[in-house]
């Protein structure tokens, strides 16, 4: 497997020359780079269109979650953007994503974003859910599997779970990834990059332990590497 090609690349940061300079230092390893509300919100279109022209492609994560016109309207203009990836709050429901999967009609790849991978069972009966992060996982996963969207986003504690249930199909793609099983910020459910491959990650999105990293390109070396000692 091509991992290079698997790993996508989170950038949340503001400051347009510290995300040239990323890029630029990550470049050889990375095709995908991930932009969500942090570098959109300070520098917006023109900053996707940037990425797009220096030949990459571009992972919008503003995880849509709102009425149904809404996210239509806010996918068909993220799509004219020419981003190859979008994400939508599974929570937003049913008729809300399959009104995005029509406007898509197969020209980006749609993802379900299930439970944030910064929560865990304790949190969840805060917010009102009933049931383990893994059954929501699931049934959240179900339901946006059956409007036919392109893949789901969850943590790799539940990449088997997910392929045990929906097969091959549905696009894996696994955040909260890091060097190793420990959580030492906000997020919580983390895997190491080998696990969430060996569990059935189709990409996986690694932000801070690269980009805060003073050798970015070296920490995405020992990534390729710890994958492919175990191919
Ligand atoms: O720096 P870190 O590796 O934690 O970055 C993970 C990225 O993936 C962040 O940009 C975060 O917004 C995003 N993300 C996530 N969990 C999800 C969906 C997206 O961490 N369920």
């Amino acid at each position: 497997m091509d991992y290079a090609k698997k790993i996508i690349l989170a950038i949340d940061e503001t400051s347009i020359d510290r995300i040239r300079t990323i890029v630029e230092s990550t470049s050889k390893y990375i095709s995908t780079y991930k932009l969500g509300s942090i570098p959109f919100t300070a520098h917006g279109p023109i900053l996707v269109r940037e990425i797009i022209d220096m030949g990459k492609d571009v992972f919008l994560d503003l995880k849509y979650f709102d009425i149904p016109n809404t996210v239509s309207k806010a996918v068909e203009q993220a799509i004219n953007l020419g981003v190859r990836m979008i994400t939508l709050h599974a929570m937003g429901g049913e008729e809300m994503l399959k009104r995005a999967v029509e406007v898509n009609s197969g020209r980006s790849m749609l993802f379900a974003v299930t439970i944030l991978t910064s929560m865990e069972n304790s949190q969840l009966s805060l917010i009102g859910m009933r049931g383990d992060v893994e059954d929501m996982v699931v049934g959240l996963a179900k339901m946006a599997v059956n409007t036919g969207i392109d893949g789901i986003v969850a943590s790799g504690r539940e990449t088997s779970l997910l392929r045990e249930s929906f097969g091959r199909k549905p696009v894996i793609v696994v955040p909260g990834v890091r060097m190793d099983n420990n959580s030492r910020d906000d997020q919580k459910r983390v895997v190491t990059p080998r696990t969430a491959f060996e569990s059935g990650a189709d990409y996986i999105v690694i932000g801070r332990p690269v980009t805060e990293s003073r050798y970015p390109e070296k920490v995405l070396e020992e990534i390729i590497q710890s994958c492919e000692l175990y191919k």
